[in-house]
């Protein structure tokens, strides 16, 4: 997207990381989005011909899984990271039949400016990308507007307050060791708890709001984890840091997981599961 995308910033970063983001850690919470799937079946089944709006689709793998669901359904792909989308369009045409990828439309955009005409979706999937949203309350009404009524809305992302995840706490603990300054982390952005997930949906218009918590549990493998890390998940750390204080920081992470049980690669983290229909 453009320099006048609300969430350029983020948009860039996903750029780069997108084909790491797939390998390592599409994976990890691909389960638990495509929960989402089921949580607008009824709405579907009552419009066959619906448009689904995937909102922070990253690389697609909500999108393709409705697009081979429903074999009417359209959906609307829509990130603001234009790598992720080129990356979720080839894995569509390699993975679905010519007809279901030919359903699928991937759109460059932001959730704070949603750049889709009023009342013309019939639901709405967002997995794991409402912590990205500078200002939900905004992507949220922009979602009602574009909602015709009767749309389902469904979303899911992490609740604050999950398991501590050993292999983080250990590179934190290297980075204070090393004096590295952290950057700032995302965890003020993720819902607080079910009830004000639920009110911040209810708040933007929509009704017969529940708010459900599920599990993300993924066991790693050390490789896979030290790719995803450095790669994807927390490669802006890495690149900030001058080559060899980069490879003292790896090494030393890599030497003390490999220390580790294997209980503690195993990823637990809560999430929240918010579904309601445009009244
Ligand atoms: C963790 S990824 C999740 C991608 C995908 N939904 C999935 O389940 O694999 C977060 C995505 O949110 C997107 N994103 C960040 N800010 C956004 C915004 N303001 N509006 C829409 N999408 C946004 C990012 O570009 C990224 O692709």
């Amino acid at each position: 997207m453009s320099d006048s995308c609300p969430v350029a910033d983020t948009a860039a970063l996903y750029d780069r990381v997108a084909g790491s983001y797939e390998r390592w850690w599409a994976p990890v919470i691909r389960a638990a989005a495509l929960r989402l799937l089921d949580l607008i079946e009824l709405c579907v089944a009552q419009r066959p011909n619906a448009l689904v709006l995937d909102l922070g689709a990253g690389t697609g793998p909500l999108a393709r899984a409705a697009a081979a669901r429903w074999p009417r359904v359209r959906v609307l792909a829509l990130d603001p990271s234009q790598g992720m989308l080129d990356l979720g369009r080839a894995k569509a045409e390699e993975t679905l039949t010519r007809r279901a990828a030919r359903r699928v439309t991937w759109m460059a955009g932001a959730a704070e400016r949603l750049p889709i005409a009023d009342e013309t979706v019939d639901a709405v999937v967002s997995s794991f990308s409402l912590q990205y949203f500078r200002r939900k309350a905004v992507a949220l009404r922009e979602v009602h507007r574009v909602c015709r009524p009767g749309a389902a809305i469904a979303l899911v992302t992490w609740l604050q307050n999950g398991w501590p995840f050993v292999p983080w706490q250990v590179l934190d603990e290297l980075l204070d060791e090393l004096a590295i300054v952290r950057s700032q982390s995302t965890s003020e952005h993720l819902f607080r708890s079910l009830p004000s997930a639920a009110a911040m949906v209810r708040r933007a218009g929509f009704g017969g709001v529940r708010a459900t918590a599920g599990l993300v549990d993924y066991q790693w493998e050390l490789d896979a984890l030290v790719h995803c890390a450095v790669e994807a998940e927390r490669r802006q750390l890495f690149e900030s840091l001058d080559a060899g204080t980069a490879e003292r920081l790896l090494r030393l992470w890599r030497t003390r997981v490999e220390q580790l049980a294997g209980a503690d690669l195993r990823y637990r983290g809560r999430v929240a599961y918010v579904s309601g229909r445009r009244r």
